[in-house]
């Protein structure tokens, strides 16, 4: 018989601990084999390519305002807004997740240039939203875990349609943004942000309705609702694309598993959908790397398709999928779509493994230090692991210095460096793109606050050979 209860999605909640106590939270997710060589390749990131690429965006988007401005009230005005509302509303949703994660430019101040001004467009906190999107990254659809589940189980037509303007999700966005920045933040938002971020919380809340109120007085002086089309109105009347987009990336699939393959749509799509959307439509892969910048997730999709479960060839093909499935769902929430694996599925905790780490034989030891590997072996930019009993260690190489940290990052003590990538002289953990310094071991990215133990390393020869850490060290 269909089941017909509602799940609790909430978190902080009841639901969220029978989740942890599954096994499901910060968990170890399936990856799909692919040379390290290559996806290190893969995760190069451009400053050029992304200026080009939000320079585009840009002047697309103000080209559209100024149109609309100088054709206001005329026919015009409608497809002018039109234009201008979908590249506001909408399309700032992937330059904002992409700068979010500090893919987009290879220098990080200027993904935070565009990060910023997006979360205002957006209607998301922005320290609060950076969070949130660890949380999706790291318990992807696990139910009471994952603060973006976007609609849940049974799924309702009015929890949808309405967000095609906004309607629901835009007026209870500024809600919590007014409860911000009276110091109010709910517990649900507690358990994903850490405390020491919560004052930058407060402070955003504090702008953004600072901006809104400028905007009211502005429309009250002018004696005019036109700034309103032109800023936050757009956050509303603009948001049906993203919306669209968005739905295929997970509904229909299945909750709380650790295989993006098995709740992840990938989509192929045309190049304009693929330039507005940034190319978002390679889901499952930009989950299973998300240290690959999104103009290489298309080569990387030709690298692991074999892997993967067929793409929906449309959003048109996804929709004729996932919209018979969510009305089954309404009445059986049990309900999910099956996807094809080659091999066997990730379904339960610690069943994955990273599969793009190179692992490094240790040899013998002698006078506290042990041999780690030849000089020969590690090319300039390469990370290793290497384990030594049960610690477990991360060894590079920057030009001709060797180095070593623990191998474990500190943000969620599962995920292994040497799946990472290393740039300008810091390790990005692949999970979040958390940051460390490699050779002080400190963080220098969120979500990453704790410090890795660093290690002595000495070249012999042509030996590269690493100080053995007293027990507990590490
Ligand atoms: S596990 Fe989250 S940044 Fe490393």
């Amino acid at each position: 018989m269909a089941q017909t209860m509602k799940r609790d999605y909430s978190l902080a909640s009841a639901a969220e601990r029978e989740a942890i106590a599954a096994g499901l939270a910060e968990a170890e997710w399936y990856q799909s084999p692919i040379d390290p060589d290559r996806l290190r390749e893969l995760t190069t990131r451009s400053n050029g390519r992304a200026a080009l690429h939000v320079g585009l965006y840009v002047t697309l988007l103000v080209g559209s305002g100024v149109w609309a401005y100088l054709s206001l009230w005329s026919w015009w005005t409608i497809p002018a807004l039109f234009v201008y509302g979908t590249l506001y509303g909408s399309s700032a949703d992937p330059r904002w997740h992409e700068c979010g994660h500090g893919t987009a430019f290879r220098t990080p101040w200027l993904n935070d240039l565009v990060y910023y001004p997006a979360s205002f467009m957006l209607l998301r906190d922005a320290t609060l939203w950076r969070w949130s999107h660890v949380r999706h990254h790291s318990d992807t659809i696990v139910v009471a875990r994952d603060p973006e589940i976007i609609l849940a189980r049974p799924p309702e037509a009015g929890d949808w349609f309405p967000n095609l303007f906004n309607l629901k999700n835009g007026p209870q966005a500024m809600a919590r943004t007014v409860r911000h920045a009276l110091g109010r933040i709910s517990e649900a938002d507690r358990s994903f942000v850490p405390e020491r971020e919560h004052h930058k919380i407060v402070r955003e809340g504090r702008i953004y309705v600072a901006l809104w109120v400028a905007l009211i007085v502005w429309c009250l002086v002018s004696w005019s609702l036109i700034p309103l089309l032109f800023f936050v109105g757009p956050s509303f009347y603009g948001a049906w694309l993203v919306l669209i987009f968005g739905t295929t990336q997970h509904l229909g699939l299945r909750e709380d598993v650790l295989d993006h393959r098995l709740n992840t749509r990938t989509v192929y799509m045309n190049p304009v959908f693929r330039f507005l959307y940034w190319n978002m439509n390679y889901h499952v892969e930009h989950h299973m790397f998300p240290t690959v910048p999104t103009h290489n997730l298309r080569a990387l999709h030709d690298e692991i398709k074999d892997d993967l479960p067929e793409p929906s060839p449309s959003i048109i093909a996804a929709y004729r999928e996932l919209v018979p499935a969510l009305i089954r769902q309404h009445r059986d929430p049990t309900y999910e779509l099956d996807r094809v694996v080659p091999g066997p599925a990730v379904t339960v905790a610690d069943a994955g493994g990273t599969g793009v780490e190179v692992r490094l034989a240790p040899g013998p030891e002698r006078d506290g230090f042990v041999d780690v590997c030849a000089v020969a072996d590690l090319d300039d930019g390469d990370v290793r692991r290497l384990d030594l009993g049960d610690a477990t260690f991360a060894v590079y190489r920057l030009g001709d210095r060797y180095l070593a940290t623990d191998g474990i990052c500190t943000h969620s003590r599962r995920i292994h460096l040497a799946g990472g990538i290393v740039i300008d002289g810091q390790i990005e953990c692949p999970k979040h793109n958390g940051r460390f310094d490699i050779e002080s071991g400190s963080p220098t990215r969120d979500p990453v606050c704790v410090a890795l133990n660093t290690h002595e390393i000495r070249v012999v020869g042509d030996r590269v050979t690493m100080r053995v850490p007293a027990a507990g060290d590490s």
